[in-house]
């Protein structure tokens, strides 16, 4: 790696060793004000083992009043501190730690550790924030029992919540203090304090065993009316992972705490849950129904890891995904059973394709565990995070639902209280299923997306046809790794659509869906009974993340589109036929007519009353921008928005008569009713606005900027306002001020408002980002309003971002380095936008590349983007 970064050190996993002392309880007592917090701690520290070696506990910008060793105030020539480490030498087995530290959350921009968010103190700790608070062993498997004492002005901080049970509270005059216990041991990285004027709404809970919880979620006063659809999803969750999974929760209360200032989603902290407002808060005029199943998702994600992740932890941060693999993929089937499970399958499909499978594509491509880091924040990826669920999946897919779900059980209760790996939870599964995992287990250690060919032949004469099915496996250097364990499923068709059964010539089942579990690098599955020359789908459910290349001509693909049971295989076929067309298009820049196939299929998907109005939306839109540059040798960003935007306009052209009528149909002017099927009528019908769009006519600007102002929901004000912004016309101007006007008071509203603008493929886009920097909504501190406005045109708007001129990258890497001086967390993840930079025709590659260079050379660049640039430097 080149010498920017001086003490970037990296960390591997093969160099894990289990801790020198254990930390079996801990009291804080925190005596908090925004600038002067003093931090007083009580550790019960007892050796591991028989050794000499020195506590070293971590601590990072503390202020160090004093250290005592069982009561005996130490001289500091006695112990060894520098700018991450108490060094102390301990002669007992068993010693009592006094350590009293200073921390000033006001100046904490990282958002890491205890800060201030508005008139609020609050933390955040993993991975490793804990140490910003006092000096600890911090790190995931040490476990403690906490006992928690928070003092504070009581006008200026009347709510004082820390993890577990309040279990005391007093007064003394100004003052008042309140107790809290934890009776779990858990590891720093759950810790959590929140103080501050807050508001909350209750509900109690019965759990499956009798037990009372008593449920809160605390809010700014102003955002209490919008806190009761996500204390609803609460106790869903509960009630969903008692059934499931006979999960219980097991402290007296729950709360959650929603805070506008907040660097990710959401923390899982041990009974006191700490949200960012946007996946809290929700109601219909401010929320879009991608919004509530957003909140209904987080909420759900947040409480599951209570069991996958605080009961059962992390022996080390190269395991993260042993948390998050997991609970994503649990959240993934809590959501499944409240909505439309094929729709949700085939978002959840898309993300990968789209975003992981890129990762993959880039310098940051690293396994689900992976094998070293420089900054760990730099690792809660999408590979870790929705590969990690999908690698799950293919485990339950593997010993099957009811196999899985024994494995599960044997897991949570053989580790309940320990900090345990990866493996753990395979074993578990190997122990529960009697199976051998351990081909299955490389899905944790190698890197990249396999590559799975597919050829079918068909045997007339004696009905028989074969799916020889081949993978590769290409590390980053275009190497070879070892076949892994994968399972394929399949069905047949034949050309009309109808479902046919097959039958196995490896396990003698005749049905219509079989499993095909893939261990070499090429195999043969055979199936008799076929009349005629079937059609295959395949990877039904994607059961399994990777690139399938499969010969299926246009005419069988309009048959899947048309036909196929599985969601996920019938939306895949119609996206297969329309990234065709768009490439098509794309390489030969003097077609201007439309395949008939493809348009043909197109306008079935269009008349067809499909039950599931949702998947008939997602259906009609055409693959991303981003995906579609996963296809071709070298990225042209403009070719492909423009070949992309021609094959939607001719549609529009072609089906505008049918899209208008869907249109106004769908139109049923009921007040808003937030159901599942009402939520598909407007996808759909927003989805025919947006082709309509395309045409550039005034009577559909017209349409569109009616909707906006009429609408009584936020869906669809903010499909019509994002079309709008869309187009460079006086409309624009004119939806935008509107939508302003309206909700400037709302900063979550508002951040759509950014975000639309931000993503636009109007020509001036770039240069209107940079005049919204200055706007009064926008704030240079809050992560959320850098990811609406900058994050969104770096990662979502390909076109303007990759402007020829460069402009685009310009503001762009202004913003990180702005950014990376107050919260590097926030500017690593602006960085990554250049990840892919030698994908791109030579042009942008050269300016990227020099960007990037730039970058690099800032001076006191952080440890989060140092890790990103260098990476992406660094030869492959
Ligand atoms: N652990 C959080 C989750 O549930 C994510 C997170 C990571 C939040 C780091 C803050 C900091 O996904
Ligand atoms: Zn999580």
């Amino acid at each position: 790696m080149a010498p920017t970064q001086k003490h970037a050190q990296r960390v591997y996993l093969r160099d894990y060793a289990a801790p020198d002392y254990r930390i079996p309880g801990i009291e804080l007592q925190v005596d908090l004000d925004r600038e002067q917090t003093r931090v007083r701690s009580c550790l019960k520290v007892e050796r591991s083992g028989d050794h000499h070696r020195p506590l070293v506990l971590h601590g990072e910008k503390l202020d160090l009043i004093s250290v005592k060793i069982n009561g005996e105030t130490l001289d500091p020539a006695s112990y060894h501190r520098d700018d991450t480490t108490l060094t102390l030498n301990l002669r007992e087995p068993a010693t009592t730690l006094q350590i009293e530290t200073e921390i000033n959350p006001a100046a904490n921009s990282e958002l890491n550790g205890l800060y201030a968010s508005a008139d609020t103190l609050c933390t955040q700790c993993e991975p490793e924030g804990f140490r910003r608070i006092t000096y600890f062993l911090d790190r995931p498997d040490v476990l403690s029992v906490y006992r928690v004492t928070l003092r504070a002005l009581k006008d200026q901080y009347p709510v004082l919540l820390a993890n577990g049970n309040q279990v005391n509270s007093g007064e003394d005059g100004q003052h008042h203090y309140v107790i809290w216990e934890d009776p779990h041991p858990k590891p720093c990285y759950l810790f959590a304090l929140v103080a501050g004027p807050l508001q909350f709404i209750e509900d109690r809970f019965t759990t499956c065993s009798g037990r009372e919880v008593l449920l809160r979620i605390y809010a700014r006063s102003r955002d209490i009316p919008q806190c009761d659809f996500a204390l609803s999803a609460l106790r869903d969750a509960m009630i969903w992972d008692e059934k499931v999974y006979g999960c219980e929760y097991d402290l007296g209360q729950y709360n959650i705490v929603a805070v506008e200032d907040f660097n990710m989603g959401a923390m899982e902290n041990k009974g006191l849950n700490i949200f960012n407002t946007r996946y809290v808060l929700a109601q219909p005029a401010t929320a879009t129904d991608h919004d509530y199943r957003s909140v209904r998702d987080v909420i759900g994600h947040e409480y599951l890891h209570n069991w996958s992740g605080n009961r059962v932890t992390l022996r080390d941060w190269f395991q993260l995904s042993l948390k998050e693999g997991f609970t994503v993929f649990r959240e993934q089937q809590f959501s499944a059973d409240h909505d439309s499970a094929g729709v949700k399958r085939i978002e959840d499909a898309n993300l990968v394709r789209t975003q992981q499978f890129r990762e993959d594509m880039g310098p940051m491509a690293h396994p689900v565990r992976p094998e070293s880091f420089v900054e760990i924040n730099n690792f809660y990826t999408l590979t870790v995070y929705i590969k990690g669920a999908e690698v799950v999946r293919m485990l339950s897919l593997l010993v099957g639902a009811q196999g899985f779900l024994r494995g599960c059980s044997h897991y949570f209760e053989y580790y309940d209280g320990e900090a345990v790996t990866t493996d753990h939870l395979v074993g578990a599964m190997e122990a529960a299923c009697d199976v051998d995992l351990s081909q299955f287990r490389r899905w944790y250690e190698q890197a990249g997306t396999p590559r799975i060919e597919v050829a079918g032949d068909f045997y007339p004469d004696k009905s028989r046809y074969c799916l020889c099915i081949s993978q590769n496996n290409p590390d980053s250097s275009g190497g070879r790794q070892p076949p892994l364990q994968l399972p394929i499923v399949v069905a047949f068709f034949d050309a009309e659509g109808n479902a046919l059964n097959a039958q196995s010539e490896n396990d003698g089942r005749k049905q219509h869906e079989h499993t095909l579990v893939l261990t070499d690098p090429v195999q043969e599955f055979a199936f008799t009974g076929l009349k005629s020359q079937p059609i295959p789908s395949l990877l039904r459910g994607f059961s399994a993340p990777v690139m399938l290349q499969v010969d299926l001509s246009d005419q069988d693909l309009a048959v899947l589109a048309g036909h196929d049971d599985d969601p996920f295989c019938r939306w895949d076929a119609g996206q297969t036929l329309a990234r065709k067309e768009i490439l098509r298009w794309l390489n030969d820049p003097s077609i201007c007519a439309l395949d008939e196939h493809f348009a043909e299929s197109f306008g079935k998907t269009l008349r067809a009353e499909l039950p599931d109005r949702a998947f008939q939306a997602l259906a009609l839109r055409l693959p991303e921008e981003n995906y579609l540059g996963d296809f071709v040798e070298v990225i042209d960003p403009e070719g492909i928005h423009r070949s992309r935007w021609s094959v939607m306009q001719t549609l529009a052209r072609r089906y505008t008569d049918e899209l208008l009528e869907r249109y106004h149909a769908l139109d049923a002017k009921l007040p808003y009713q937030r159901d599942a099927a009402s939520a598909a009528a407007r996808a759909l019908r927003n989805t025919c606005l947006d082709y309509l769009m395309t045409l550039e006519e005034g009577s559909v600007t017209a349409l569109a900027l009616k909707q906006l102002k009429a609408a009584d929901n936020m869906t669809d004000a903010l499909a019509a306002l994002a079309l709008l912004a869309n187009q460079a016309l006086p409309a624009r101007d004119e939806a935008l001020a509107f939508f302003e006007d309206r909700w400037r008071e709302y900063p979550l509203v508002m951040d759509k408002w950014l975000r639309v603008q931000a993503v636009s493929r109007c020509e001036d886009t770039v240069a209107r980002v940079r005049d919204l920097i200055r706007h009064r909504c926008y704030q240079h501190d809050n992560p959320n309003k850098i990811h609406a406005l900058i994050g969104a045109l770096a990662h979502t708007n390909p076109l303007r971002f990759h402007e020829r001129d460069g402009s685009g990258y310009q503001l762009v890497a202004e913003q990180l380095l702005a950014t990376d001086a107050k919260n590097p967390q926030v500017a690593a993840r602006l960085a990554s936008a250049f990840n892919l930079w030698r994908h791109y025709e030579p042009g942008r590659r050269e300016r990227m590349h020099k960007v990037l260079q730039n970058i690099s050379g800032a001076e006191h660049l952080s440890r989060d983007v140092g890790e990103i640039i260098e990476r992406a430097l660094v030869k492959p």
